[in-house]
């Protein structure tokens, strides 16, 4: 397997310990080295465990979807840049994005834009007043993103397909909301397996609970990694 494709799946470590994290990154060593860090672990010590996942050599993913006031945003930015992640997300309103990508810049932080959360859909969006479907909004903030240097986006396999012409060839997609096939699809609802969501352009996979829930999560996180491998080729 090469080293490129597995370096292409993000585990999304939603597990409400320490202890249940140290127990999963066990279970997937050799398999995984890079892992998403979000509010559920951050707020039961999630960011020592992040230093802890860092000196063992491996890559996070700081899912912390930023938004505040620019100088707020900035200093946050600052703070995660020095903590030595690869990845910080942030809402893709652009003066978030503005303070963001300057707060990063000379660091090897780079910065995720959140477009639309893959559990919205166009009713959804209309209830919380917004005049734009799913797909415009993702269009706009991806090309407001694209022009404000924003590093990547993080977007379902559908809108991958759709972004990957828009914001060109240097921005990374990178896809949620991935589901091999038989797998429930939970509260998603712009779902793709991974060999769809690498066809449609997708860099990365960030996977929860098809792996988390698996009986064999080590089996399930290799099953992704040869499908990557195998649509890479495609
Ligand atoms: O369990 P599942 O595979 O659905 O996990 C997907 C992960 O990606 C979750 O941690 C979720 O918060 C995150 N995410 C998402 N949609 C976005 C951004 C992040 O599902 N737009």
């Amino acid at each position: 397997m090469s080293p490129d494709a597995r370096a292409r799946l993000i585990v999304a470590l939603d597990v409400p310990s320490i202890a249940a994290a140290e127990a999963m990154v066990g279970r997937l060593a050799g398999a995984v080295s890079f892992y998403k860090i979000g509010y559920q672990l951050v707020f039961a010590g999630g960011l020592e465990f992040a230093e802890t996942l860092l000196r063992a050599g491996k890559q996070v993913f700081l899912d912390l979807k930023l938004h505040d006031i620019g100088n707020t945003v900035a200093k946050s930015v600052e703070s995660v840049a020095r903590l030595g992640a690869t990845f910080l997300t942030v809402h893709a309103y652009p003066q978030t994005m503005q303070a963001a990508v300057a707060a990063r810049a000379g660091s090897p932080l780079k910065i995720l834009a959140v477009t639309v959360l893959t559990s919205y859909d166009d009713a959804d969006l209309a209830t919380a007043g917004y005049a734009s479907g799913v797909s415009e909004l993702v269009r706009k903030r991806g090309l407001q993103a694209r022009d404000i240097g924003v590093d990547g986006i993080v977007c379902s396999g559908e809108e991958a397909a759709s972004l990957r012409p828009v914001v060109g060839l240097d921005m990374l997609l990178v896809t949620p909301g991935v589901r091999p096939a038989g797998f429930a699809r939970g509260d998603q609802k712009r779902i793709m397996t991974p060999t769809a969501a690498i066809a449609a352009g997708a860099d990365y996979l960030v996977v929860g609970r098809p792996i988390l829930d698996a009986a064999d999560p080590k089996g399930a996180a290799e099953a992704i990694v040869a499908e990557i491998e195998k649509s890479r080729k495609m």
